[in-house]
């Protein structure tokens, strides 16, 4: 049975990141910043396990050894205090948790400035997808982010138009990604593998499969990968990754979705929202991709957003060649 979700099945195939690598309390260990804060995080972790069992412990313990028994006379000691016990108990923690802040400080820093000669690429965001160019390159709207292993990445991300979030558990990097101005996050990547990007800022009824993947590949095949422009574009892989799945049935059933479904629609007669008809061409699907408002067909909200811009011509040349072959 088809799923009304295409996108999350399809993704849910495609996610390879083994949920099994990480420990109970952490994701998968596969970026230099993973390996810096995890430390942090245990230390601090394991510091709050020794002083609760310590606390607890003797209180415990002291209920144990003072309770009050039968047959013995309640006897109450005013107690006097202890400045040494006050003093100890007060400047301990106090240089921990300064201790604490100078090493998160320090990891924030290291976090916040990505390293001279990190390979730079651009991250779009859109509704409901990620795209990313390789300025370098000459590679633009690949549908995965394919890096070189052991190389700081310095990521320059903005959004179409409302707040996205990148997120890659794995690598332990969170930003938000905002329309109208750049923000910036870096990595370096340890282990070679794919591993998640989930949106992490509520965008619409999209949000929950706004997914793609980051393929940590070796040097040479990163050169190889990037000297073929990302290799030619795939219409049934960006028909999921640029979340055309989202919308539209790749059946003859419309599935409850927002759009037409696209099976064997291809050569066929369309009625538009004003009466008019036309058939089906190329000029139709490449028009109502870059500019879907100005035919809209009958029956159907005008909702879909725009991907002039956001698609090479033979990204879209794939596309429509991927539409013809659904039947
Ligand atoms: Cu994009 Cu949530």
């Amino acid at each position: 049975m088809m799923t009304i979700y295409p996108l999350l099945t399809a993704t849910s195939s495609a996610g390879t990141s083994p949920a099994g690598k990480g420990t109970i309390w952490l994701p998968e260990q596969a970026s230099t910043a993973a390996e810096r804060g995890d430390v942090l995080f245990y230390f601090i972790y394991y510091l709050s396990a020794f002083f609760f069992l310590l606390v607890v412990g003797l209180t415990v313990a002291f209920v144990l050894k003072y309770r009050r028994r039968r047959g013995q006379p309640v006897t109450v000691t005013p107690i006097e205090g202890s400045r040494r016990l006050e003093i100890a108990w007060s400047v301990v923690p106090a240089a921990i948790l300064v201790g604490i802040f100078f090493w998160s400080f320090s990891d924030y820093i290291t976090l916040s400035v990505p390293p001279a000669g990190a390979l730079e690429v651009r991250v779009l965001a859109q509704k409901w997808s990620w795209s990313f160019d390789y300025p370098k390159h000459g590679i633009v709207g690949a549908t995965e982010l394919v890096v070189p292993q052991g190389r700081p990445v310095k990521l320059t991300m903005s959004a179409a138009e409302v707040i996205h979030s990148f997120y890659v558990p794995a690598f332990r990097i969170k930003k938000d990604v905002l329309p109208n101005r750049y923000t910036v996050t870096w990595f370096e990547a340890t282990k070679l593998g794919s591993y998640d990007i989930f949106c992490t800022e509520y965008c619409g009824s999209g949000h929950s499969q706004m997914h793609a993947l980051v393929k940590v590949v070796s040097t040479a095949d990163f050169e190889q990968w990037a000297q073929t422009g990302g290799g030619p574009p795939d219409g049934k892989k960006l028909f999921v990754a640029k979340a055309c799945a989202t919308c539209h049935s790749v059946t003859t059933d419309r599935m409850g979705l927002p759009g037409p479904p696209l099976a064997g629609r291809f050569g066929q007669t369309e009625t538009l929202s004003d009466g008019a008809t036309l058939t089906i061409d190329d000029n139709y699907v490449r028009e109502s991709i870059v500019a879907p408002m100005a035919k809209v067909v009958k029956g159907y909200t005008p909702v879909m957003p725009t991907f002039a811009g956001l698609l090479t011509d033979p990204q879209i040349n794939a596309l429509i060649d991927y539409i013809k072959t659904l039947k």
